[in-house]
């Protein structure tokens, strides 16, 4: 990455450029609705990842309910890739949902992304279940994987 890295939190009018890049990540992609949702959600947590002049390459939403966070989406565009973004983005929502009362995080994935597994994995993330068919388009199950966001943050 040849320019400074930031992150930010995520806002309604950085929405287009998140969905542009959903587009291109995901089969069945969100649409600018299910962003918007989270970002006008009290407990809705959002972050984009932006290099000079603010542009926008990830982002990473999701919400904390009582005392556990969900992450919804995470996502880099493919060539800036392997270079730390979706870690610092993981690191950083995990660190905004601990502030706000959340004990753990949780989230799905297919069961087929075995890179986003490793990458869960690589940051303290368990698997913890499976959900039967969870995913359309194609169908497939979930894997759940969890992190002890007290543990992590000692
Ligand atoms: C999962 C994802 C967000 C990770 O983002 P990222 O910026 O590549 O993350 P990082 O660079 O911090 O870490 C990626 C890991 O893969 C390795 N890697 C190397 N080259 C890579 C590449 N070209 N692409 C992806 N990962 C690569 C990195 O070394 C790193 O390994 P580590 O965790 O052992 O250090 C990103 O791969 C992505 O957008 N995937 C598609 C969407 C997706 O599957 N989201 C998860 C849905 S549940």
């Amino acid at each position: 990455m040849s320019t400074a890295l930031t992150i930010n939190p995520l806002r309604k009018g950085d929405l287009t450029s998140v969905v542009s890049i959903e587009k291109s990540v995901y089969a069945t992609p969100w649409n600018i609705e299910h962003f918007a949702e989270i970002v006008d959600l009290p407990c809705g947590l959002g972050l984009i990842a932006c290099v000079d002049p603010g542009e926008v390459i990830g982002y990473a939403v999701g919400w904390v309910a009582a005392d556990e966070a969900e992450l919804a989406n995470i996502a880099v565009v493919a060539e800036q890739r392997g270079q730390g973004v979706g870690g610092r983005l993981l690191r950083e929502i995990s660190v905004t949902a601990r502030s706000r009362g959340a004990d753990r995080m949780y989230l799905e994935v297919r069961r087929s992304n075995r890179d986003a597994q490793r990458f869960y994995a690589n940051h303290g993330f368990d698997r913890v279940g499976r959900r039967s068919g969870y995913y359309s388009g194609p169908r497939e199950d979930a894997v759940v994987m969890a992190v002890d966001l007290v543990k992590r943050e000692g």
